[in-house]
């Protein structure tokens, strides 16, 4: 049995909807899982500026915010954030940089992490946001999982092989990316067990 933390940052829902399938993924692998929202910092009257943005937060307010203690608790990561301009939301990004004192600890080493993103545009800058998150893993001296082209579900959803990605231009997230983001929760469970010795292969 592994624990695992599902970590996100959501404006309008679409990497919402990825971060519970992976959860599922996740959680129908055997994990006990932790689904949790990073903190919003936009104020207010930015988020009243867009009917999408405030329908989101407001939807998802009872979703538990993340803690350095989910950190602490998880065997293994995947987080979620959308594009912005090629990189890491500020809001995930803020909670990345509180982790200091996990990292001088050697808390954040050796766990298997994973990523997940979301760009109106195929092209938008779905594969450089994970590759800029994957930055802060590589300093924690985690285990990063990328999807590669490990399963079908991987190419069906775009072939994106950093992690699950889903260009919302085209509407919200459906079923062939929901399978991939399942699929990818599957397997970084299934590689966290190994890297704990629960299973051989
Ligand atoms: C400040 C800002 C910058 C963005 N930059 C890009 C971008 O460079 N390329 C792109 O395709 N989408 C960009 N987007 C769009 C979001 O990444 C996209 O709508 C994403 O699907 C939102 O995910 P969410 O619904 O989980 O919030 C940007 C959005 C914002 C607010």
């Amino acid at each position: 049995m592994v624990n695992i933390a599902v970590i996100y940052y959501s404006s309008t829902g679409n990497v919402h909807a990825l971060a519970q399938a992976v959860a599922e993924g996740a959680g129908a692998a055997g994990a006990d899982v932790r689904l949790r929202r990073v903190a919003e910092l936009a104020p207010p009257e930015a988020i009243d500026s867009n009917p999408a943005w405030r329908a989101h937060a407001d939807a998802t307010a009872d979703v538990p915010e993340a803690t350095l203690e989910d950190l602490a608790w998880a065997d293994a990561y995947a987080f979620g954030t959308p594009t912005r301009y090629g990189n890491v939301s500020g809001q995930l990004k803020q909670f990345l940089d509180t982790t200091a004192s996990l990292w001088a600890s050697g808390e954040l080493a050796d766990k298997a992490v994973t990523g997940f993103t979301s760009a109106i545009n195929t092209h938008g800058g779905n594969e450089s946001t994970l590759l800029a998150l994957y930055n802060t893993m590589y300093h924690w001296g985690a285990v990063v999982v990328p999807t590669g082209y490990t399963d079908p579900a991987f190419s069906e959803a775009g072939g994106n092989p950093y992690g699950t990605a889903h260009p919302s231009g085209a509407g919200a997230p459906g079923e062939t990316v929901l399978t991939a983001a399942r699929q990818q929760g599957d397997r970084l469970a299934r590689i966290a067990r190994r890297l704990r010795g629960e299973v051989d292969r």
